[in-house]
């Protein structure tokens, strides 16, 4: 059986205009990822690495070239195509934890699956039981401001992986945490893409977590200069 290629992107420019200054973000990316695949991508700070998982995401439109998701076209959908389509297939694990302060842990988490239609209190206990494989099973009730920042940082976690989407996209998960609660996640996250085939596209400083790629994709000034797969980059990282 061929790999089917779940992110197909060709030719992906951006750039970003503020304040009469103009920067060029993205000078024309390619890539090909494959569906269950375990892929990073690592560069210097300002190279584009955030702004190239945004267009992934479906949140960014590039100024040229295309991207395909799920050979989905992001550029022939309709606004409410989109969001209904970004909302099952993608989670999203950003930088800033954006949790809701009003609600609660176990509420937060359960956010995706109630966007989609799913009874709240059936949402609420899933959202339960993916905060116990986090190991925040005693956290559920309190709102997230009780939480440490790497605490904050696994129910952010547990928000993306909730409604069990084909493809996965962080940017620094493991950045706020330590050592341990950054094993738990990747081997969490790891064990999705083994056993349901979820595909993680994720952005990492974090030389702690490059064993667990498959490939390794380094960016520079807005291009990819390299992809390693994991047998190569034992030599070089
Ligand atoms: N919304 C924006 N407005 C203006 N410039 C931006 C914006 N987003 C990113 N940039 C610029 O684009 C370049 C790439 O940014 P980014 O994708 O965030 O890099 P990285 O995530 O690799 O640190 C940087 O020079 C950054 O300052
Ligand atoms: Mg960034």
């Amino acid at each position: 059986m061929s790999q089917s290629i779940i992110v197909e992107c060709r030719g992906i420019k951006k750039t970003f205009e503020s304040g009469g200054t103009i920067t060029t973000a993205l000078r024309g990316v390619d890539l090909s990822v494959n569906q269950g695949e375990f892929f990073m991508l690592v560069g210097p700070s300002g190279c584009g690495k955030t702004t190239f998982i945004s267009v992934i995401a479906g949140i960014l439109t590039p100024d040229e070239g295309v991207c395909h998701v799920h050979n989905k076209s992001y550029a022939d959908l309709s606004k409410k195509a989109l969001l209904s389509f970004r909302s099952k297939e993608i989670g999203f694990i950003f930088q800033a934890f954006n949790l809701i302060p009003s609600l609660s842990v176990a509420e937060n988490v359960a956010i995706p699956l109630i966007i989609q239609g799913h009874p709240t209190e059936k949402a609420l206990g899933q959202a339960r039981t993916i905060l116990m494989d986090v190991g925040l099973q005693d956290k559920t009730e309190m709102p997230p401001s009780r939480l440490s920042g790497g605490q904050q940082q696994r129910v952010a976690i547990a928000r993306a992986l909730i409604h069990s989407p084909s493809l996965v996209i962080c940017d620094e998960p493991t950045s706020a945490l330590d050592h341990e609660s950054g094993q738990m996640i990747l081997t969490l996250m790891k064990e999705m893409s083994r056993r349901v085939r979820t595909t993680f596209v994720i952005v990492t400083h974090d030389p702690r977590i490059f064993t667990y790629a498959d490939r390794i994709a380094h960016m520079d000034d807005g291009r990819i200069t390299k992809i390693e797969t994991q047998e190569e980059s034992h030599h070089v990282l």
